[in-house]
C-alpha cells in the first residue's frame, strides 16, 4: 500500500465513525495521519476536519497545541518559557533574538526547516529561570548564541 492509499484507508475508517466523532477521535485521526507522513500538512488538516465534521480551524489548533503533533517535518522543537519568572530574566528578549537568528516564519518554522520555535507559559522550573526546552529537555540560563551553537552542532552531525 502506498502513502496515498494508506491515507485514504485511514480517512475511510474515520468517516464511518463521523456520527460519534469527538475531539479525541479527531486527535487520534491526526496521530494516525502523522504516522504515515511524519507530519500533518494543511491538506491533511482540511480532510481530517471534513471527515470528522469539525471545522478546519479546530484541527489546526489541535496540531499546534499537542506537543506530539507536527505541522512540518522539523527536527528540533525549541520552547521558550515566556512566563513571568522567565520573562523577568530576559526570555522575551531571548525569544526575539532566536526568531531573528533562526529566521523563523509566522508558523514558528526556521528558515532551514529544521527547527520549530514556540512558547509556553511555564516550564515548571521557575527557581532556575530563565528556562527553555529543546526536544523535551529543560535548560536554564542559556543565551541565544549558546542555543544556536547547540542546534548548529547537531546540524554538522547530520
Ligand atoms: S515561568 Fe518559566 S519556568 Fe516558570
Amino acid at each position: 500500500m502506498n502513502k496515498a492509499e494508506k491515507l485514504d484507508d485511514i480517512y475511510s475508517c474515520y468517516k464511518e465513525m463521523r456520527s460519534a466523532a469527538s475531539q479525541e477521535v479527531l486527535v487520534e485521526l491526526l496521530r494516525e495521519l502523522q504516522e504515515v507522513q511524519g507530519f500533518i500538512d494543511a491538506q491533511m488538516i482540511e480532510r481530517a476536519a471534513a471527515v470528522t465534521g469539525f471545522k478546519p480551524v479546530v484541527a489546526e489548533t489541535i496540531v499546534k497545541r499537542y506537543p506530539s503533533l507536527k505541522a512540518a517535518p522539523y527536527k528540533h522543537k525549541v520552547v521558550v518559557c515566556t512566563g513571568r519568572n522567565c520573562s523577568q530574566k530576559g526570555n522575551h528578549i531571548l525569544l526575539s533574538k532566536l526568531k531573528k537568528s533562526l529566521g523563523v516564519d509566522k508558523n514558528g518554522i526556521s528558515k532551514d526547516k529544521r527547527i520549530y520555535l514556540t512558547t509556553v507559559n511555564c516550564l515548571r522550573n521557575c527557581l532556575q529561570a530563565p528556562n527553555i526546552m529543546i526536544d523535551g529537555i529543560v535548560y536554564s540560563g542559556l543565551d541565544c548564541s549558546e542555543i544556536c551553537d547547540m542546534l548548529a552542532e547537531d546540524k554538522k552531525k547530520i
